[in-house]
């Protein structure tokens, strides 16, 4: 695997690949590399002749300084890892690298990014996603990028800013990887202490119980929705929100009829947690016409 920190030295790396009409792979990451991050990595390599990660933690996706500096940083044990994945090219550049003086592009979206994550994490959180991952498609120029699952909006407002922009890459969203016990892989699970790690549970099994109940038929919303609250109530937790919406515009459902996606978030101490899971009700049995006898 070869590092590298300036655009210069990845278009230069990158070149005799991009010549050679190879498939190249681009998986965006802030480091503190854990198994969700090293699954997008092993797709890449299962499907593109190039992988490239890159490590970057992006100042203008935070709100909150405090939020920015207690991001864990572990670059020498996240390219051991990412070596390990199979990535070819670790890219990890510097702030200045990424916004040398004098920028002042903002790649924003309408729709999408103003409810959940982005009104609770300020407007700013997605302007500064939707823009260092349009920067980061532009230096890499990958056939395919992969986002995790986990980050459901975020993925939504990377496919939506591609096809909007006419950028030639492809988004593969990939599955969110769990612990044993269910509780979504973050960076942020090493602040959890050990309640609050069990009471983080609740959310996992607040999804879980949603999907009973529209597995079960369960059309009305807010009797899920109700359900839902009692579990992480029981836990001692107060989402930020939960709802259930459409898969591909986020628009909460006042009925459901088809695939929904129930998005949760909540403080779990200081930690903040999200998590979310795409719901298909079961199929109505075929209503039996018996012929007359
Ligand atoms: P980061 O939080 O490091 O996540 C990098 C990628 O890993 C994202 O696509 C995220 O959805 C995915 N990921 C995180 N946890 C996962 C899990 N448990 N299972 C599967 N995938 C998981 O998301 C970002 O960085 C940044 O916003 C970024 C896109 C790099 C732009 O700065």
């Amino acid at each position: 695997m070869r590092s590298v920190t300036t655009v210069a030295d990845l278009r230069r790396t990158l070149e005799p690949s991009r010549r050679g009409g190879d498939r190249i792979g681009l998986v965006p990451t802030m480091g503190a590399l854990h198994a969700g991050h090293l699954s997008l990595i092993a797709r890449a390599r299962a499907s593109c002749d190039v992988v490239v990660v890159s490590l970057f933690v992006n100042p203008t996706q935070f709100n909150d300084g405090a939020d920015l500096a207690a991001y864990p940083r572990s670059i020498d044990r996240d390219a051991e890892l990412a070596r390990g994945a199979g990535a070819d090219i670790l890219f990890a550049p510097t702030v200045a690298e990424v916004y040398p003086a004098g920028f002042r592009t903002t790649v924003s979206l309408s729709g999408l990014t103003e409810v959940l994550e982005g009104a609770q994490r300020g407007r700013g959180h997605f302007d500064g996603v939707s823009t260092v991952v349009t920067k980061l498609l532009n230096m890499v120029g990958p056939d395919v990028a992969f986002f995790g699952q986990k980050d459901a909006q975020q993925a939504l407002v990377v496919a939506a800013l591609v096809r909007d922009l006419n950028i030639p890459t492809t988004i593969e969203t990939c599955p969110t990887v769990r612990e044993a016990d269910g509780l979504a892989l973050s960076s942020r699970n090493v602040h959890l202490s050990p309640t609050d790690r069990e009471r983080a549970l609740a959310l996992q099994r607040a999804l879980h119980v949603a999907d009973e109940l529209i597995s079960a038929g369960e059309h009305r919303p807010e009797i899920v929705l109700d359900a839902a609250r009692a579990v992480l109530g029981r836990a001692g937790l107060e989402p930020e929100y939960l709802v259930l919406t459409r898969p591909d515009d986020l628009v909460p459902v006042t009925r459901i009829d088809g695939p929904v996606l129930a998005l949760v978030a909540a403080r779990v101490g200081q930690t903040r947690l999200i998590d979310n899971r795409l719901i298909t009700p079961a199929p109505r049995p075929n209503r039996q016409v018996t012929a007359p006898c």
